[in-house]
């Protein structure tokens, strides 16, 4: 009794007391998350305190460091279905206040677009896509390749065929398959992208959304199919809180091209927040590259990336330097 009443009178015990309304807010406040471009103290080195899965050991994005893959040749090419017809019904672009995205399936049906073989353990399907992108000033991509970042970044989500919604999938590591694809800068437009860019405007705060004018062949927002047998391969993560490790990523050596203009368009359009807030526009979001840890990450049959070819390549270079030195020497 004389114990418990000398705990109640300790100063740690008020302390408890004082913080446990905290607390509750905090708890009740949880699941707030943003990108540092919004305000830093709920950017990403935060969302392990939103959800440990953040913080574990199999997340992305990740840097792919082609001195360090392993080739596999049993990833062999892609199987894809329906990504070369324009599919019946609506696409819906959303802006969920973090991204924009493109929701692909109807009401009930999903299956218009799959992919499978390549050592995917099964047919998936094809839910919806969405961008990262950077600054005018500064790249947005969340892969990155040997260190380099790129302007901006595609994902496009897909569902193991087993199951039936995405909160199922997500207590497995094979749930999820996402394809990444990079961007970089050309000259001219990619008239591909004008249907999305055109809708942009009707998505420019968070909450919004539009039906596309049209589907199109999904293919089309794509490097040209004989190019996509060339990808790495690694077990991650979703790039947003929850974070959880449920995806299997292919994110492919080459690149899409954008102009300057249409990447510009995101950043000037499209906003973070809704209609009551204090406008932000919406840029650098994206996740920064996360520990690999004990992860693997494998090379493509197809690939064309070497580990001895980059060594003989820089060999090379010495010695040409070193030639060079002499050259100097002698003038
Ligand atoms: C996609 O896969 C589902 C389930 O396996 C199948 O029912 C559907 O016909 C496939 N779609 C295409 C375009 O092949
Ligand atoms: C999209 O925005 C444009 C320009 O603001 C407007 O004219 C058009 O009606 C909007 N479309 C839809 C479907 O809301
Ligand atoms: C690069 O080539 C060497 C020799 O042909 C091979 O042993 C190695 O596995 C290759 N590495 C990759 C990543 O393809
Ligand atoms: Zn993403």
């Amino acid at each position: 009794m004389l114990l418990t009443w000398d705990r109640m009178r300790a100063p740690g015990c008020f302390l408890t007391l004082i913080t446990f309304p905290v607390m509750l807010r905090q708890a009740s406040g949880a699941g707030k998350w943003c990108y540092d471009s919004q305000d830093v103290s709920c950017g990403p080195a935060h969302w392990k305190d939103v959800n440990h899965n953040c913080g574990g050991e199999n997340q992305s994005p990740i840097n792919l460091d082609r001195t360090r893959m392993h080739r596999n040749q049993n990833l062999g090419n892609i199987i894809f279905q329906g990504y070369d017809r324009a599919p019946p019904g609506m696409w819906r672009l959303m802006n969920n206040g973090h991204s924009v995205l493109v929701r692909l399936e109807g009401e009930t049906v999903i299956g218009n677009m799959n992919i499978s073989g390549a050592g995917l353990p099964n047919t998936f399907q094809a839910l919806q896509f969405h961008f990262h992108w950077g600054s005018p000033m500064s790249d947005g991509s969340e892969h990155t390749v040997d260190g380099k970042q790129y302007p901006m970044e595609l994902h496009i989500v897909h569902l193991n065929a087993k199951y039936r919604s995405v909160a199922e999938a997500t207590k497995d590591p094979n749930g999820l398959a996402v394809l990444g694809f990079l961007f970089t800068i050309a000259e001219a437009d990619n008239p591909n992208y004008n249907t999305i860019l055109a809708g942009l405007k009707n998505v420019s705060l968070k909450g919004n959304s539009v039906d596309l004018a049209s589907t199109f062949r999904l293919d089309n927002l794509l490097p040209s199919m004989e190019k996509l047998s060339r990808y790495y391969r690694y077990q991650g993560s979703l790039t947003t809180p929850d974070c959880e490790e449920a995806v299997i990523w292919t994110v492919f050596e080459d690149t899409i091209s954008i102009s300057h203009a249409q990447l510009n368009e995101f950043v000037d359009t499209v906003h973070f927040t809704a209609i009551s807030e204090t406008p932000v526009k919406m840029k650098n979001n994206f996740r920064p590259p996360q520990p690999l840890k004990n992860r693997k990450v494998y090379a493509s049959k197809y690939t064309m990336i070497n580990h001895s070819a980059s060594v003989h390549v820089s060999q090379f270079t010495f010695l040409f330097l070193l030639l060079l030195g002499q050259m100097q020497l002698h003038l």
